[in-house]
């Protein structure tokens, strides 16, 4: 068997190394972490990017088993956030020199949603003359719609493959046509296509997922050149039909645990990527999301949805943040601190360095 050492020192790594990668334990684990932060510093570099996340609406058109928002899910109370309050949140993250925002929602299709999000995009752009990166996460859509929203301004867009394994995307959504594995792949081409930014993702510890199954989602990564790159733990939701098999998944220390040998992994395997240290993280750790950018991750996306709408985003239980409001960002400033071993890129945009290669 190869040495673990020999392992780390590699630039490429085949299945069973990342496997090996994503089960080290004690010293190992320490080798693993130590190797990804020296690896992050030297290729993208000590900042920490901010991307101001508001989820301007709940209201989804998706059933997905493990999302606390499904559309069967009648306990949620359903909200669209006024254009008003976002551009707010918007122009908040401009004053506070975040370099980008991220409007984030549910996935509809309608005309009204896509005007929506394509006037957002152009007002945003106009309050901060051009300043303020945009990246959009509203789900699949046509390639009309994504190039539309791409001509008026977004440049970024995150779909998460939630999983790469075929068979287990299946068993964690409906069977049917709107939620197609296929359409999924089909829609992160086209992203790419339209000249986004692309950024995608998996959720970690998954009723019936393997660490084989890990390993091949870093591979995917890997195979379609992603740009970003946005991973987290699966945390049950009481009120999704995914709970009913609780008892097949790892307790969640350890699901925090695997998320983080996913990233420093990850780092290793995509050096000049930007990762972002899921939010999912801070609902099992309150200092998740610091020790994600400690191992590896360089981007961090401070809740600014308007607070009265907090508590209806609840894709997950315990999710951080429902009581702060943008103002205090309480957690956030504590995180800064926390962070000091990083600097933050205040009021700048922190593209992507894969993604400056991959245009050349
Ligand atoms: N646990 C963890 N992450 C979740 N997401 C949705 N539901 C859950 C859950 N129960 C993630 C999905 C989605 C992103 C917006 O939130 O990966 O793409
Ligand atoms: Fe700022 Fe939670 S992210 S208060």
């Amino acid at each position: 068997m190869k040495k673990f050492e020999d392992i780390l020192a590699q630039n490429d790594f085949s299945r069973d190394d990342l496997v090996r990668l994503l089960e080290a334990e004690g010293a190992e684990r320490t080798a693993l972490f130590s190797a990804a932060a020296a690896r992050k510093e030297a290729v993208v570099g000590k900042k920490v990017y901010f991307r101001g996340l508001v989820e301007f609406s709940n209201e989804c058109s998706k059933d997905c088993l493990y999302c606390g928002i499904r559309h069967s899910n009648s306990k949620v109370v359903r909200y669209e956030a006024a254009d008003e309050d976002i551009l707010a949140a918007c122009r908040f993250a401009w004053e506070n020199k975040f370099g980008s925002v991220v409007l984030q929602s549910g996935e509809l299709s309608s005309t009204n949603f896509i005007n929506r999000v394509d006037y957002l995009v152009k007002q945003i752009k106009a309050l901060s003359n051009g300043g303020l990166g945009i990246t959009l996460s509203c789900g699949e859509q046509t390639r009309e719609t994504y190039e539309r929203w791409f001509e008026s301004g977004a440049h970024r867009y995150l779909l998460r493959i939630e999983s790469s394994t075929r068979e287990l995307y299946q068993k964690i959504h409906p069977n049917n046509d709107h939620h197609s594995f296929e359409k999924r792949l089909e829609c992160l081409r086209l992203l790419k296509e339209c000249g986004y930014q692309v950024g995608t993702g998996v959720m970690i510890g998954l009723p019936f997922q393997t660490t084989e199954n890990l390993a091949d989602d870093l591979l995917f990564l890997k195979s379609i050149d992603v740009d970003m790159v946005g991973m987290g733990p699966y945390i049950e939701h009481e009120d999704t039909p995914l709970y009913e098999f609780r008892h097949l998944i790892k307790s969640k220390q350890e699901r925090f645990d695997l998320a983080l040998r996913m990233v420093a992994t990850l780092r290793l395997l995509m050096p000049d990527i930007n990762i972002a240290a899921a939010t999912a993280l801070q609902a099992i750790d309150p200092a998740g999301r610091e020790k994600a950018v400690k191992i590896g991750a360089n981007i961090i996306m401070p809740n600014l949805t308007p607070s009265a709408f907090r508590k209806d985003y609840q894709l997950y239980e315990d999710k951080p943040c429902l009581d702060e409001d943008a103002d205090q960002c309480r957690n956030c400033l504590e995180a800064r601190i926390e962070l000091a071993g990083s600097e933050i890129g205040y009021g700048e945009w922190g593209d992507s360095k894969h993604f400056e290669r991959r245009k050349i």
